[in-house]
């Protein structure tokens, strides 16, 4: 008998559940097992529960190990923290793995981009220890651990040997923030000798911003900590036609996460918009994680099949269909498959 899967599933909030809902309807009709145990996250769960993240959400992903999730919107300039942030945290997602890749049929200015970005996901400024010094002062920690840059990089590495990547770039301010990215430029050195096969370079992050929009190809492999890799994904993203695209895994020794890069869309929520595909490829990682690599195989063909044949696709991709109307042309692609 098929095994089936439990899965941890955080719909979200804004264009969230629209995207969930449609992946979810596709990941169901590849004939795999899941049983999803679903909850809400953020605000939605706090008028509920009285709680950003409820304990049975911990538990869930305690026990399955793996979740799949939408967006979370995070209050700007106050309110609580980012509920992302914290079940990275918590559960010690340090490495955040995002593929940049075109699909067939969409055309940008950037044909045939084949990146990685490898992001620490645990500390740097995200740690959120910001406090008042005075009235008109205000002091924001940058955390930064041998531990965390020796294991992101370990991470990345062993990445690039595994699956043949040539060229790794770590990414830092190390000219401005000596000790703190310096650190981060030390442990990747380190483990960079490990590895005598894999070229390894060092870009200061303003200048590779500019190199990525001059010449993307010049990369292989991006190695940041925390914020450079947080904005530079989405920098990345428009290679390849936008935040609708571009999936994410957060990965760590107990647990996994796998979310699109992009954030809960405010102005196109509940519109029937948002293009599902960022978290369908998502969902894609996830079926390898678990060892569904055929379900994996025949997800990303019909994904690319839609997109060849130009069916229903989305408004952020030239097309005119809705979301739904977008899964129901991969759903009706992967039943032809069969
Ligand atoms: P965003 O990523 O939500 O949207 C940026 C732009 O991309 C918007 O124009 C949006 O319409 C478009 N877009 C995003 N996803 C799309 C999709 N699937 N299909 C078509 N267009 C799409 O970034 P924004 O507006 O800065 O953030 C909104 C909220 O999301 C904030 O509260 C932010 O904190 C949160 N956020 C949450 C993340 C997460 O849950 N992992 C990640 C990033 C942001």
């Amino acid at each position: 008998m098929a095994k089936t899967h439990t899965i941890t599933l955080i719909p979200g909030d804004g264009i969230g559940p629209e995207v969930t809902d449609a992946v979810v309807r596709i990941l169901e009709s590849t004939g795999v097992q899941f049983n999803w145990e679903r909850f809400a996250a953020g605000a939605g769960a706090y008028e509920k529960h009285r709680e950003y993240i409820p304990k049975e959400l911990y538990h869930s992903i305690e026990r399955n190990r793996v979740a799949l999730k939408g967006p979370v919107t995070t209050p700007v300039g106050g309110g609580f923290p980012s509920i992302n942030v914290t079940l990275r945290k918590k559960f010690e997602l340090y490495a955040n793995f995002r593929p940049i890749k075109n699909l067939p049929g969409i055309e940008t200015r950037y044909p045939n981009v084949d990146l990685l970005i490898i992001r620490e996901n645990t500390e740097g400024l995200y740690v959120g220890l910001e406090h008042e010094v005075v009235p008109g002062v205000i002091e924001s920690l940058k955390i930064m651990t041998e531990k965390a840059c020796t294991r992101i990089s370990k991470w990345a590495f062993a990445y690039a040997e595994k699956h043949g990547r040539k060229k790794i770039h770590a990414i830092h301010k190390a000219n401005i923030m000596k000790m703190s990215d310096g650190l981060f430029l030390r442990c990747a050195r380190e483990v960079a000798k490990h590895y005598p096969d894999i070229a390894y370079g060092e870009h200061i992050i303003d200048n590779t911003c500019m190199q990525l929009v001059m010449n993307p190809y010049q990369y292989d492999t991006l190695l940041l900590e925390n914020l450079y890799g947080d904005i530079v994904s989405d920098l990345c993203a428009a290679f390849v036609g936008g935040l609708g695209l571009v999936p994410g895994a957060n990965l760590g020794a107990e647990a996994a996460i796998f979310e699109a890069v992009h954030g809960s869309a405010p102005d196109i929520a509940g519109k029937d918009m948002a293009n599902p595909t960022a978290l369908l490829q998502s969902s894609i990682l996830m079926l390898r994680h678990i060892g569904e690599e055929a379900a994996a195989d025949r997800v990303q063909a019909a994904l690319e099949k839609t997109y060849t044949e130009k069916k229903s696709l989305t408004r952020d991709v030239g097309g005119s269909a809705g979301t739904q109307a977008f899964a129901d042309a991969v759903i009706q692609v992967l039943a032809e498959a069969k």
